[in-house]
This record gives C-alpha cells, structure tokens and sequence, in this order.
C-alpha cells in the first residue's frame, strides 16, 4: 500500500456523511466483555485432543507468533470429556487453556454435542435422528442426533453444565459456542408428537387450523392434530411453513436447554452463541438468536469465486441477528475440502476477506483450522500448520493481520457500522418461495443480493434486517421480495413510511398471510390501497423482456409482473416494452407519496444496470450518500463509528492496482502517517481514523 499527501478540501457529501454518523451512533461494541482482552481477536479452531500433550506448547507458541489471541476449543471433544457414561475427564482441557493462557491466547469452549459419542448412542439408539423417510440414522460422522430428542438433551444438558462448573469462572474462557451449526432436524416419534402439540397450541382448534390450511382442498381436513402428516416437501404450503416455524422453536429450546446450563454457572461477561451458516435457510435465525448473546458466523466460500457482495451481505445478515456486532467464529485458510473444485483464495485474498469483515462488524475473525488431524474427513483442508507441525505458506498472511489487527484494535474499539439503508430479510418469504418457486431460477436470496449489490456500492453501508425490526433510523427501506407480508407487518412498514421512510418493494412482495395462504387482496395485499396501485398477473418469464422508464432502460429477467395504477398520484416509474402482449406497455414498477414517505413497488427480476439506476434514484430521492464518492470499481469502503470516532476501511477487491481521492486528510492507522489520497496494490487494504 502507498499513500500521497496532497491536501483537498471535505466535500459536502462527507462532511454530511461524518456529522450525519459520529454523535448518532449508539451500539456499544468490543469483542469480549473483558476489558482485559484485545478488542479485535484473531483466533484459530484448535483440538488438542487429537495431538499428544508434549505438542500443545509449540503450537501454541506458533499461534502466538502470529498474534493469534483466541483458540476455539471442545466442540467435538465429547468422547474425550465423557469418555464412558457418566465417566468425566477435563484434566487435559484444564491443561489446554492454562495453556493457551501462557501465550496469551483466551478461550471460547464449544459444547460437544454435535458429535455425541458411540457409548451414546449406541446405549441409547432412540436419540439418532431420523430422516423424512423414516430411515434412523446410525452412528458415525456427526450431527447424527434427534434436535427434539428428551434423551438426548438430558446428556447434553449434563455435559454442558459439568463444563461450566468448571470453566464458568476460567478467566481465560471469555465466551461459548453451543453445539456446532444447527442443520438437519429429525422425523423421529417424539419429533412428530411436539409438532402435533406445536400445531395444538397455535391454533386450539383443529377446526382453525383447517380454516387457515384450506384443508378442505384434496380432502385433507383433519379431526384432530395426530392425523396430520410430518413433511418438508410435497405438502400443504401452510404445513411446510408451520413444520418450519417448529424447527426453528425446536432449535431455540435446544439451545435453551444448554444455556441453562451454563448461565447459572457462568461470569456474566461469558457470552453464549452458536455458529451459523450465512443463507442457510432451515430454521428462523431471528429465533433462534433470541436466547443468544451474540452473533456469529462460519464464513466460507469454498472456492477461488469471492463475490465480496454476497460475502458481505451475508455479514451483514449475521450482524442483524442481534443488531450489534458479530463474530466470524470459523473462515477458510484459503481453501476448504467440501467443494467440488477446492480452488484456493488468491495471495492477499485472506487478509481481503478478514478486512472485509472487520469492515462489516465482526470483532472476531478466527480460522478454520488451526492444524491438519493425521485422520479424519477433513485432510485435504485449508490450515495454518501442516501435519508437520510447522506453517504452511497462508500462515504468513494471517500472521499480518494479526499484526494490523493489534495496531487498529484500539481504534476500533466502541466502533460499529453505520447505515440509513436497510434490506430485508424475511424467512418466511423466503420459505414460501422456495416451496413454489414457479420459475425454478428464481432464488429470493440472489433476488436480495440483486438488490444488496447496487445498495452497498451506492450507499457504503446497508443493514439487513427482519422486516418486524426498528426502521426509523433509515432513509431508505428495501424488501426486494415480501412474499409473506402479514397485516401486522403491513402496518409497520406503512407507518415507516408516513413518517417519513422510503419503502421499495420487490418483485412477488405481498402476496400471502402469515398462514401462507394468498391474500384476498391482489398484491401487494395490505399495502394496495397504499401504493395505489396493484399487481394484476404475475408471469415467470423463459425470455428477456424490455423494460423502460425515465430513468432509464433495460431488461426484465426471470420474473414480471403487470401492473395497474388505482390511484392518480400513483406515478409510472417503469414500463415493460412487447413481449407476450399481456406486458406490453404495462407498468413494471410505480411509486407514489404516503404520508411523509414513500412506497415503490418494482414487479420485475431488472437486469444489474438498470435496477443500480432505479436505486440510485431512490438513494438520491431518500438523500443518502456515500461515504466516500467515485471510488474505483471494486473498492469497498466501510465506515464504523462510534462515539467521537469514526473509521474507516478501504478494500481493494481487485487483483490490480486503485487509486482513492479522499476527502480530506486522514490517518493511516498502519503506519501512523496522514493522506489524502490512497494507492492499493490488488487485494490491499488501508485502515484510515476520521477522528
Ligand atoms: C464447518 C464446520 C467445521 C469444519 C469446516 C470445514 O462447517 O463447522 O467443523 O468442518 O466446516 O470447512
């Protein structure tokens, strides 16, 4: 990275842009809450329990070499901690994280129990899971128990709490990971028996449920709640959204059985998470975070293709599961094992991609895994140290970002990322859409990163957020495809608006109630009358459709619908041009003013220019701005503040050389000197202090 001195003046935009940011910020954010512990943590998922002790002090020293100042450790260790039923043995985890805490590394322990020893199931077959076809999984690999199983959650209540007896109060144990990416559930009895009583509970009466299910269509209504079949394809769309609504609830009890656990045992400054898997869809995350302490994720690209915007949207997901900052509690060292095709990060995409985080609000990053096991599934995977012992050629880089880490750690501290631009993430449309995707390409998640890449590139800085969160903090509100759009939603996002919001509604966007049933109104169903205007067919396309307006032209893709105007101040932003003569000439996207605010219904899958048109018009019309204007292609910028301190984070996404104008003078906190202008070579990065 070089930098050049030339002096120019703040311009409007930025100088907007840090009063508008500095004194507003209120999330309070560090790392841990041990104000002894570094800010920023780099770390590793260590296992000692698969390498002799006399080992443990090299590899540690190793990490240390590296400013590695945090090991993950346990989450598959159950076998080693209770080795025979009932049988404890933590002499060796004791010696692990006084360890650890010789060379200054602190510790998260994961509770093993996504890989429950043979002893266990092998006494106890009935907590295997099962799958959707009744098939009762053996023993071997992992995550093979029932998430619903009582058994099964007795054992992991005893573990879980005979840890924290013991590391409740480790002050080298600031935090702890429950289990290990919650994923499959199980269609065992005891499941299929808390799913009826699930359904008794919400509905009372079976006679409601079949109201709400239309069960009366192909002769499924039901008599009582035993009759009712257990699926997660090829059913009743209100049954597949409900059975998703009991994982989800499964999963939040099952964290809960361990947290209760722990907390009673625990300093209050040990946090509690579990790790998540970014898009993965198969329960509510919003749910399942509500009992959790903070977020964190496992970020993995599995390949060579890093697209920094799903990337960072995924971040910015994960940071909205708790509208605070998160932790990426595993990311790959270059490359991972499950792929089809293991390609490796390029040199400098590491420290990118460990940037590009910290950019996004992770006060964490830590890699997957620390050193290659001699045996098991995973020999092929990217580490820091090969089954030699000493470090592979990533370690290198890593050991920089640890290095700028520590320099920018205290910088940082109290800082969280900053954004008047909110895009909504919604399971249950999500879900809805999955099931009856009608044009099979039509993904509701690349839908949203359609719309979160022109967002982050015009505005710097979006949340992603549920659609029942807080939105009067943001200009400008983008649900790109609200297929269940509720009533009670409905009147949040109106009243959004009349106070002054700027709503944007995607393609597909209120056409079921919570039920997933199809609203009696057309779409967008409670927000019509507001809009002023409706959807009157929708039509998954096999061909392109063109699509024009003032402000601009383009093409639709995928997905268009037709729409009407109801209301004469309803105004045209969008027409589709011929196509199969129902479209012709018909609106594609409308807009009008409500209240304070404003609705915008776009019914139409736009190509990438024309839609960064469109938003760019409503981040105009909304009056957001970028941090830093005409910045290169390809360069990130991100912006955390928080109370008198702001930062800023500039990525350079490409493999060659950029050039930055900024707007004043700022420090480069890497090397302490003060620019206004950047120069970064590819995949570089520069770490600039406002204040
Ligand atoms: C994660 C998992 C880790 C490891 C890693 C490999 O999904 O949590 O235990 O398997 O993948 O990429």
């Amino acid at each position: 990275m070089q930098f050049h001195r030339p002096l120019r003046l703040l311009t409007a935009a930025t100088l907007f842009t840090l009063l508008a940011f500095a004194p507003s910020c209120t999330a309070f954010s560090q790392a841990t809450e041990y104000s002894d512990k570094p800010s920023l943590l780099l770390g590793a998922a260590w296992y000692p329990e698969q390498w002799p002790e006399s080992r443990w002090d090299a590899d540690l020293a190793l990490m240390e070499a590296a400013h590695i100042n945090l090991v993950r450790i346990g989450e598959f260790a159950w076998s080693a901690m209770e080795p025979y039923e009932g049988k404890y043995d933590f002499d060796w985890l004791d010696h692990a994280i006084k360890l650890a805490e010789k060379h200054h590394i602190c510790v998260v322990l994961g509770t093993p129990t996504a890989a429950p020893p043979a002893w266990l199931t092998t006494k106890y077959p009935d907590t295997l899971r099962v799958d959707e076809n009744s098939v009762r999984d053996e023993h071997g690999n992992r995550q093979q128990f029932s998430f619903a199983s009582s058994r099964y959650r007795k054992f992991a209540h005893e573990i879980a709490e005979k840890m924290a007896e013991r590391y409740g109060h480790n002050s080298n144990v600031i935090g702890w990971q429950l289990d290990n990416e919650y994923a499959a559930p199980s269609f065992d009895p005891e499941a299929k028996t808390q799913f009826h009583a699930w359904l008794k509970a919400k509905y009372g009466k079976i006679e409601n449920l079949n109201d709400h299910w239309t069960t009366a269509y192909w002769s499924q209504t039901y008599d009582n709640f035993d009759e009712i079949p257990v699926r997660q394809d090829h059913e009743n769309p209100a049954l597949l959204l409900d059975w998703k609504h009991f994982v989800s609830d499964t999963w939040k009890s099952y964290s809960e059985n361990q947290i209760s656990a722990i907390r009673p045992h625990a300093d209050k400054r040990q946090f509690i998470t579990t790790n998540t898997m970014g898009w993965f869809d198969g329960f509510d995350e919003y749910v399942v975070h509500s009992n959790l302490d903070i977020a964190a994720w496992d970020d993995y690209i599995g390949n060579e293709h890093y697209d920094y915007f799903d990337n960072g949207a995924r971040h910015d997901l994960t940071r909205g599961f708790k509208n605070k900052n998160f932790w990426v509690m595993e990311t790959q060292p270059a490359f991972v094992n499950w792929h089809r095709i293991n390609s490796t990060l390029a040199r400098g995409q590491v420290r990118d991609m460990a940037w590009q985080a910290i950019g996004h609000g992770a006060d964490a990053v830590e890699y997957w895994q620390w050193r290659s096991a001699l045996n098991g599934q995973e020999q092929y995977h990217g580490v820091l140290v090969g089954a030699d012992g000493t470090p592979v050629p990533v370690y290198d880089e890593i050991k920089q970002v640890g290095d700028e880490f520590e320099k920018t750690g205290k910088a940082l501290l109290g800082t969280t990322p900053q954004s008047s631009v909110a895009l909504i993430n919604d399971y249950d449309s999500r879900w809805a859409i999955n099931f009856q995707r009608h044009n099979y390409t039509f993904d509701p998640v690349a839908e949203m990163v359609v719309f979160y890449k022109p967002l982050l590139n015009q505005a710097q800085g979006v949340d992603v957020i549920s659609a029942q969160a807080p939105l009067s903090k943001y200009k400008l509100v983008v649900a790109s495809g609200l297929n269940v759009l509720p009533k009670e939603t409905a009147h949040h996002l109106l009243d959004y608006a009349q106070q002054g919001g700027n709503l944007v509604l995607g393609p597909r966007s209120g056409m079921k109630d919570e039920y997933n049933a199809l609203n009696i109104e057309r779409q967008p169903g409670p927000l019509a009358d507001a809009l002023g205007g409706r959807v009157d067919q929708f039509y998954a396309l096999e061909d392109k459709v063109p699509v024009s307006g003032d402000l601009g032209s383009g093409t639709a893709t995928l997905w268009a619908e037709q729409i009407s105007t109801k209301s004469s101040d309803a105004k045209v932003l969008l027409r589709y041009g011929a196509s199969n003569g129902w479209l012709d000439n018909q609106p594609a996207a409308i807009t009008r003013k409500v209240g304070k605010g404003s609705i915008t219904y776009i019914g139409a899958w736009l190509d990438d220019d024309l839609l960064a048109k469109v938003t760019a018009s409503l981040l105009l019309q909304s009056g957001v701005q970028p941090v830093i204007s005409n910045t290169p292609e390809g360069v990130e910028v991100c912006l955390r503040a928080g109370t008198n301190k702001s930062v800023i984070i500039l990525i350079n996404h490409n493999n060659t050389d950029v050039h930055i104008e900024l707007p004043r003078a700022m420090k480069n906190l890497l090397d302490d000197t003060s620019h206004t202008s950047v120069d970064l070579h590819g995949y570089d990065i520069a770490v600039l202090q406002e204040k």
